[in-house]
């Protein structure tokens, strides 16, 4: 597996999401267990999770505390493996997802995953989305702390705008800031200048729902007529030429696919070899 850079750390370019092993649809799970281990053996080094990827109230952690015990189960070496979790997301339990960014919340959700994820700092914390009832400074300031007394090892945004990041990266310091992870897809374009502005800082850019998200991922190619035609003309998927286009796109870039099923990571990894002509690209830039 080809591999990429968060910060100093050195993962696969294709990492995993875990959010469909903890939410509505997850499968049970030993069928998880399977699908987090055929990533190890995939060569996969990134695992994104969240405290909030659960379904029922009473339950945060639950995809965090699924892969702790997928990785202390796994019968290879899993110590390169860099688990990225998230706070600031809330589920109540009632379908919605709410927010608070507030810094004791912050804190608290920090301790919470330490304990979820059974280790002693966390490799990768992430803001998980901004929350408009606190100053953006402050929210962040509670990750600088975070990283400042050892709790979290990289910092990371997630659903920032240019200008969040540019906050992000004066309120961490100049190289502090590992990560911004948002929405792009084939049919989600408009983070493009995010991962630009990523891309010129040196910063990972991990796009979230890079299939299009959970019940829309298999109908990629129905929906995207030049990722079907690239893909048929190289013998593979719809979805490893979505993210090959991806990667293509910087350096930076790290697609974090989300799977409940061993086929589907296994297919997704792949993507990391695939590569694709300059007028392929175009095209599929253009469709
Ligand atoms: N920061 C945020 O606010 C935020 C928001 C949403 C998601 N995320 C993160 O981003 C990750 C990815 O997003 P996502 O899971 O919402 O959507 P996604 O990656 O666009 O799609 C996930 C679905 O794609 C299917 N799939 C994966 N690889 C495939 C392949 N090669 N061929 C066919 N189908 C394939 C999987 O099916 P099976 O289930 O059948 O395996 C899975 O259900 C999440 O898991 C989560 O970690 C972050």
């Amino acid at each position: 597996m080809r591999t990429r850079t968060i910060g100093p750390v050195t993962v696969s370019a294709i990492g995993l999401g875990g959010m469909p092993m903890s939410i509505e649809g997850r499968p049970d799970e030993e069928r998880s267990i399977r699908t987090i281990h055929a990533a190890l053996d995939a060569g996969v080094t990134l695992i994104d999770t969240a405290d909030a990827y659960h379904l029922h109230a009473g339950e945060t952690g639950h995809n965090e505390r699924l892969i702790a015990r997928a990785l202390a189960s796994y019968p290879g070496d899993a110590s390169d493996v860099l688990v990225a979790t998230k706070g600031g997301h809330l589920r109540p339990g009632d379908g919605s997802w709410t927010v608070n960014g507030s810094p004791a919340y912050l804190r608290a959700a920090a301790e919470a995953s330490l304990k979820a994820l059974g280790v002693d700092a966390i490799g990768f914390y992430q803001f998980h989305r901004p929350d408009p009832k606190v100053p953006y400074e402050e929210s962040v300031g509670a990750l600088a702390e975070l990283l400042a007394e050892g709790k979290i090892r990289l910092a990371g945004i997630s659903n920032a705008s240019i200008g969040q990041i540019d906050i992000a990266r004066r309120v961490l310091g100049e190289g502090n800031l590992a990560s911004v992870q948002n929405q792009f897809s084939p049919a989600f374009r408009s983070s493009e200048a995010e991962l630009r502005h990523a891309a010129e800082h040196g910063i990972a850019f991990l796009p979230w729902s890079p299939l299009g998200g959970i019940g829309r991922a298999g109908r990629l190619g129905a929906r995207h007529a030049a990722f079907q035609e690239v893909a048929g003309a190289h013998g593979v998927s719809p979805q490893q030429v979505t993210l090959a286009w991806m990667l293509a796109k910087a350096p930076v870039v790290i697609p974090i696919p989300g799977a409940s099923r061993p086929e589907s990571i296994i297919d997704s990894a792949r993507a990391a070899d695939l590569e694709l002509t300059e007028g392929e690209l175009a095209r599929l830039d253009a469709n």
